[in-house]
């Protein structure tokens, strides 16, 4: 069935606004102190063969601090600076390149359209940022990230460094810029959650139309046409390759050929997510490809699906986010011991990891402006205590490799289920429950 461009996600949310921006770069300047300043470069462009270029994508903390979609721009953030904390650096107007390559803001359009204080041409950065270095202590940076721009950085610092008997003042510390940001881009304000709500609806329709495009003698690059097709209508790109496997590719984690044929009696594991105005969506069902499960795909679909509820449930303020991985693999643990796929005591498979024959992953990650996205799991070593407004993917799985030393029945199947949460006041929030999940809600899509 064709998607039609009308269904499902509903209309787009309102863009960030200026002001919240504004606000995000206000609340990092604050950590980082009076004496700091923060360089952050946006993301290179990237040669894709000879002279095409990948897509342009931005790099997410330059997004997430400017909502500025350029390449070649450099944001520096000066706290306490009389004239305005912010900067940018970024290509001026060039009429002919822009005829080729299409529109740029120049710096006066950074300043009208972005709220940034001060932008300058980024020829004239070499000039400037020296003197913008000298007299702050302390340099937040993603050092490493950027091989050419750290040698430039270095650069400018020694250019300070040059001038220390002419009475300059270089700064001595240098620290990961990360570490301050990337706390905030874990709690999600209420606009960034209406673009994730937004990327996972879009991301759920799409799922629901590769169900439908998924026929015995079909490709698996065809169920990948569907979501593309939904993806493109509601202006989204992938979040990431999609992971498109019939039958035993299913078991291969990180499989993207997505080039295999559908045959009548494999399970196909779609595991795709669509990204949104920089916002990421991941979402994983598996479906029969002749839309009728069999028993053993069902009896492990269904243990698969009962670890996700139990992993869900953990999702509360309060909790320790391992308690999450925790609790699905106690219940597939269970289940492969009910099931006869593995052998002992419950206390032996969870102490000697026997489990992870079957399922080697862990159950999540953080999703935002990156599918894995920023954040540190544990906070002095124990595992972070959960709390509202962050959101991060339950996914569970079960993968008998062909090689699996286990009756022949249950090899070559592989299944994941994967949704988005967003961890509530109320209680956990499927952001992706749009898509079938329950055996008999997928087989009656498949067959609707
Ligand atoms: N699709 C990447 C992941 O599920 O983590
Ligand atoms: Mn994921
Ligand atoms: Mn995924």
């Amino acid at each position: 069935m064709a998607p039609r461009a009308a269904a499902g996600p509903g209309r787009a949310p309102a863009p960030i606004p200026a002001a919240e921006y504004q606000h995000r770069r206000r609340a990092l300047v604050e950590l980082a102190g009076d004496d700091a300043i923060l360089v952050l470069p946006a993301a290179p462009e990237r040669i894709r063969s000879h002279d095409t270029h990948h897509p342009y994508r931005q790099d997410s903390d330059f997004w997430y601090l400017t909502g500025f979609p350029e390449p070649e721009a450099v944001l520096v953030l000066v706290p306490g600076r009389p004239h305005g904390e912010t900067l940018l650096f970024c290509r001026e107007r060039h009429p002919e390149r822009e005829l080729w390559d299409g529109p740029r803001a120049g710096p006066e359009g950074a300043v009208d359209r972005f709220g940034i204080d001060d932008a300058y041409p980024i020829d004239d950065i070499d000039e400037i940022l020296p003197g913008l270095l000298e007299g702050r202590s302390r340099v937040y940076y993603h050092f490493g990230r950027d091989k050419d721009f750290d040698l430039k950085l270095i650069g400018w610092v020694n250019r300070v460094r040059a001038q220390v008997r002419q009475g300059a003042e270089p700064p001595h510390e240098f620290l990961e810029l990360g570490h301050l940001l990337h706390e905030l881009r874990l709690a999600k304000s209420p606009a960034e959650l209406r673009q994730l709500r937004h990327a996972a609806a879009i991301a759920a329709e799409a799922q629901k139309a590769a169900m439908r495009a998924t026929r015995p003698g079909g490709h698996e690059y065809e169920v990948e046409a569907a979501l593309w097709s939904v993806w493109r209508h509601h202006d989204a790109v992938a979040a990431y390759t999609p992971i498109v496997g019939a039958g035993p590719n299913a078991c291969v984690l990180h499989y993207v050929a997505n080039n295999a044929p559908l045959r009548d009696g494999d399970l196909l594991l779609c595991d795709a997510g669509a990204e949104y105005r920089g916002y990421a969506s991941d979402i994983t069902r598996s479906w029969p490809v002749n839309g009728r499960f069999s028993k053993e795909q069902r009896a492990l679909y269904e243990l698969v699906l009962a670890a996700q509820a139990a992993a869900i449930d953990e999702a509360r303020p309060g909790r320790p986010y391992a308690a999450v991985h925790d609790a699905a693999v106690r219940v597939l643990s269970e289940g492969l011991l009910s099931l006869g796929l593995l052998k002992g005591s419950l206390r032996k498979v969870l102490e000697a990891e026997a489990y992870k024959a079957f399922y080697m992953h862990k159950t999540g990650h953080w999703i935002g402006l990156d599918v894995h996205d920023v954040g540190d799991y544990k906070v002095a070593g124990e595992s972070r205590v959960l709390e509202a407004g962050m959101v991060f993917t339950v996914e569970p799985g079960l993968y008998v490799a062909p090689s699996a030393d286990v009756p022949a029945k249950w090899r070559g199947i592989g299944i994941r289920i994967e949704d988005e949460v967003l961890v509530a006041p109320g209680g956990p929030e499927v952001l992706t429950a749009a898509v079938p999940k329950a055996p008999d809600a997928v087989e009656a899509w498949m067959a609707g």
